[in-house]
């Protein structure tokens, strides 16, 4: 009877770790599956070039500082920034717009202590200046500089 019990609570052992292991296995296919993982978050920024045509939009970003690159929009299209950040980075994302004129535009794309636009952030930009999308609405946020 002593011996029986004590086999029956080895098998129970063998099979809580068997659980285990799954649970954990699992636990660390999350940051694999999930779109970004646990400590990273996937960013995309988005430009759309809404200036009228046979106007290009001239675009050069820089994350934290660090070059990004420049990119040439032409009217109606959309270019996109994406970036990997860290949860607790503050990362942000400065860009300078400009349409060949003497001046250009500088603003902060994107700041990760705000988080206005979460994971997708879309700008748009017009003859009048910069619109940043928020909570569904396009909201005008900058003027050419002249
Ligand atoms: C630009 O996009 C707008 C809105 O989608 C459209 O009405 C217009 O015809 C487009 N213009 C050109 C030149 O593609
Ligand atoms: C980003 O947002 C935080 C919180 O509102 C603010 O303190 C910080 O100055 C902003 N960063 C820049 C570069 O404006």
């Amino acid at each position: 009877m002593y011996v029986t019990q004590l086999q029956y609570k080895a098998t129970m052992d063998v099979s809580l770790l068997k659980k285990l292991k799954a649970f954990i296995l699992i636990v660390l296919m999350i940051p694999l599956c999930a779109s970004g993982g646990l400590f990273t978050k996937d960013i995309h920024v988005h430009m759309t070039n809404n200036l009228g045509i046979g106007t290009i939009l001239y675009l050069h970003c820089l994350r934290n500082s660090k070059e990004m690159g420049h990119q040439q929009v032409p009217y109606n299209w959309t270019c996109q920034w994406n970036f990997e950040e860290e949860r607790m980075e503050f990362s942000t994302l400065v860009c300078e717009a400009n349409l060949k004129r003497a001046k250009q535009l500088k603003f902060l794309a994107y700041n990760q202590s705000e988080d206005l636009c979460r994971d997708s952030c879309g700008w748009k930009f017009t003859q009048h200046g910069a619109f940043q999308f928020e909570n569904g609405e396009w909201i005008f946020r900058y003027t050419w500089p002249h």
